[in-house]
């Protein structure tokens, strides 16, 4: 026997996780079979409403936390509807207005929706157009699907497409859901947001069947009652108890002897349910269907189980009237799935806006490939997960390979690069906020390291002694990623004041360029952004950082080593090799070795492996193509200005891989200080690695 555990979902606070609750409203409640489905998938009841005193006791006592209205909805004015959900978002409004419009069959014009008999279909329309909901689902009788030729579900989608909807219908069956019940229905499911609509997924391929969830209900005979809310047998007369006695386990009345057998009629009539099976669907009158082994129709509370309403869930009003609430509510356990489809359309939804307004913020890293970003990351092989982003600088692909939900490796020689990885690729969440803001700019400039080493060299004093006081105080933020941003930020500050954006220039053209009457008399631009505050620039970038940070639910990983060191060790699906272009400007310890002495406050030696002699650099290159066995497909960005050249790399790459892809793109980098070269191709080869093993992180 199963055990009914299923059912037990009565309690509206739900402690569900979820960061936020979905809110709904439910138009043309009844008993609440669609708000209870959708209590139990963590949403929040915002309003119901419904016209009949029976079915509002009901709800009201099995809802007493929501705000039921009774009344006629046609009579529910805007302004009410808007002090109803005062400031609230409604995510989703649910209903299935009562059509009765079907029998009017024909081809010419709107007749389904100007048939006034349909006119709470248009309360159901005219609401969703005042609330403005993000979605909205609307249950009806499957016939709708097909009625007048399809034209009547085309009118309805058409209504709410004029509101800005994207509709979408399907039949579902209730069964399909765990429901043990053949009950199938039409639903329509809008979305304002977005074209992504999801019907929920059959959960159940074996059904369900009648006995599987009245077998251990207590035995009644007609008129019996019980301890059980709602399980108390009608009263059938002796004749019709003679009658249906000989109907067996899914009979019908050809099981009554023609003497005693009723005339023709209803096939729905006069037949005993079959226990092995899903139940056939419950109406408001089930009062000639009769139970499956015992002789008499079904309580209300045996009719409420096999529309999956929990035991603790009781109807009021008279039997005949709780039947008919039971058999008008959609099954709780169906609008559950549909509710959980509806969560997953907003998590979708939200994720794609969240990551559709992240934008990388304003790096300014020489080589940087921020503008080929999207090119590069649109040739990485379907079923990719990971990204290894071997050689980061600027994190332009690290960052749109996090966008499009890749788990990024990323590595960098360079500390501060690092740390601009782990701002914007390993951090999902840590922002700087005022208090740390406090933390950064208190006190007063110190003489440390800056001071006392690059003084005249790359600053005046009074700056660098600003950058020491910066530099202490960072130490005192509560975190590494909050440490990060803020080593990011002042590197942004750094290079927004020097010249070239580079610290590879002597300090009398750093004051000639600074000097802003110079610089309008040769340049025409003051460039007066170079003697900016370094807090000012700080301030000026840090919304852009922040607002850059995301979460892409992976777990994204920096390194800050020479990559010769992690070839073993990282595994990742794609390696992406922007090694320095030998040949081309190239010489990334003298363009920002100093803001790693900076964080580092010490001298540091240039680092070896650097790509910048051309004897050696292709021995180095083989070196590195011999240690790829790990990634499966390598992407490596080159151009035609470098050295080696595009056959020399064909060569070399050939000796380990017969896969190799060259993409070309006629691209020019932009050097600050440098007259724009033309005519320059850039390289992406795309070499599948012959060696690979399969062995996956
Ligand atoms: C062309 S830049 C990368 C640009 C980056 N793809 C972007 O979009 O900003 C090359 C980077 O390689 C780094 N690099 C150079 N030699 C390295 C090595 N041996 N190991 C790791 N990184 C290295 C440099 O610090 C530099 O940031």
């Amino acid at each position: 026997m199963q055990t009914l555990n299923l059912f037990n979902f009565m309690d509206n606070d739900l402690n569900i996780s979820y960061k936020q609750k979905l809110t709904y409203i439910d138009l043309f409640s009844g008993a609440g079979g669609f708000s209870l489905g959708f209590d139990k998938a963590g949403f929040k009841n915002i309003f119901s409403i419904d016209i009949q005193k029976d079915y509002c006791e009901t709800y009201k006592e099995n809802f007493p936390k929501h705000n039921l209205i009774q009344q006629d909805i046609t009579k529910l004015s805007e302004s009410e509807i808007k002090d109803l959900i005062k400031d609230i978002e409604i995510d989703v409004i649910i209903g299935g207005p009562p059509c009765q419009g079907f029998s009017i069959a024909g081809n010419i014009g709107r007749q389904f929706i100007d048939d006034p008999r349909n006119r709470l279909f248009k309360e159901f329309v005219r609401i969703v157009n005042i609330v403005n909901p993000k979605y909205f689902v609307m249950e009806n009788v499957a016939r709708l699907y097909t009625h007048n030729n399809h034209k009547t579900r085309k009118e309805i989608i058409d209504d709410f497409n004029k509101l800005g909807y994207k509709v979408e219908s399907e039949i579902l069956n209730s069964a399909d859901y765990g429901v043990p019940q053949i009950r199938r229905r039409v639903i329509f499911i809008g979305s304002k947001i977005s074209g992504n609509i999801q019907f929920p997924n059959i959960s159940h391929i074996v059904y369900r069947t009648v006995k599987d969830v009245l077998e251990d209900l207590p035995t009644l005979k007609s008129g019996d009652n019980s301890s059980i809310k709602n399980h108390k047998a009608m009263n059938h007369t002796d004749q019709m108890l003679h009658k249906m006695s000989f109907i067996k386990d899914g009979g019908n009345r050809e099981n009554i002897p023609l003497s005693l057998r009723p005339n023709s009629g209803d096939v729905r009539k006069y037949i005993k349910y079959d226990s092995a099976k899903p139940s056939i669907t419950i109406t408001g009158d089930m009062r000639k269907v009769f139970h499956y082994s015992q002789n008499r129709a079904l309580t209300v509370r045996e009719l409420a189980r096999l529309q999956t309403f929990p035991d603790n869930f009781e109807f009021k009003g008279n039997s005949s009237s709780a039947q008919q609430q039971v058999g008008n509510a959609v099954p709780p356990l169906m609008a559950e799935a549909i509710a959980n489809g509806i969560r997953e359309m907003s998590e979708i939804d939200n994720q794609n806006k969240v990551l559709f307004n992240k934008k990388y913020p304003k790096v300014n890293y020489i080589g940087n490939k921020e503008k080929l970003a999207n090119w590069i990351c649109d040739y990485f092989p379907q079923n990719t997960e990971s990204i290894f982003d071997a050689f980061s600088g600027g994190s332009s692909i690290g960052y749109e390979s996090k966008k499009r939900g890749y788990r990024v490796v990323s590595n960098d020689i360079l500390k501060i690069n690092s740390y601009l990885a782990k701002s914007l690729i390993e951090n999902s969440r840590e922002i700087l906020d005022e208090k740390d803001l406090n933390i950064i700019f208190s006190g007063e400039p110190i003489k440390g390291f800056m001071y006392k080493n690059y003084s005249e060299v790359f600053f005046f004093p009074e700056e660098c002694m600003e950058l020491d006081l910066y530099r202490k105080n960072i130490e005192n933020l509560s975190s590494e990623h909050k440490k990060a941003i803020a080593f990011t930020l002042i590197r942004r500050s750094m290079i927004r004041k020097m010249p070239y954006s580079r610290f590879n220039l002597n300090w009398e053209k750093i004051k000639q360029l600074r000097d802003e009457e110079y610089s309008y008399k040769k340049y025409k631009r003051k460039r007066a952004y170079h003697n900016e505050s370094f807090k000012s620039h700080f301030i000026k970038n840090l919304t852009d950082y922040n607002n850059a940070i995301f979460d892409n639910a992976k777990e994204n990983q920096v390194y800050n080593e020479d990559i010769f060191n992690l070839l073993n060790k990282v595994k990742a699906d794609v390696i992406y090799l922007d090694p320095p272009y030998t040949g081309t400007m190239n010489n990334y310890f003298g363009f920002y070795g100093l803001i790693d002495e900076y964080i580092e406050s010490k001298k540091l030696e240039p680092f070896k492996n650097d790509f910048i002699d051309k004897k050696s650099v292709l021995a180095l290159f083989d070196k590195l193509f011999a240690n790829l066995t790990n990634f499966k497909y390598w992407f490596l960005s080159y151009n035609s200005n470098s050295y080696p050249s595009k056959n020399d790399l064909i060569n070399l790459i050939g000796k380990y891989s017969n896969e190799i892809q060259i993409i070309e793109k006629p691209y020019n980098y932009q050097v600050t200080g440098k007259e724009k070269k033309s005519d320059t191709l850039e390289y992406l080869f795309i070499i599948e690695n012959n060696r690979y093993k399969g062995n996956k992180k």
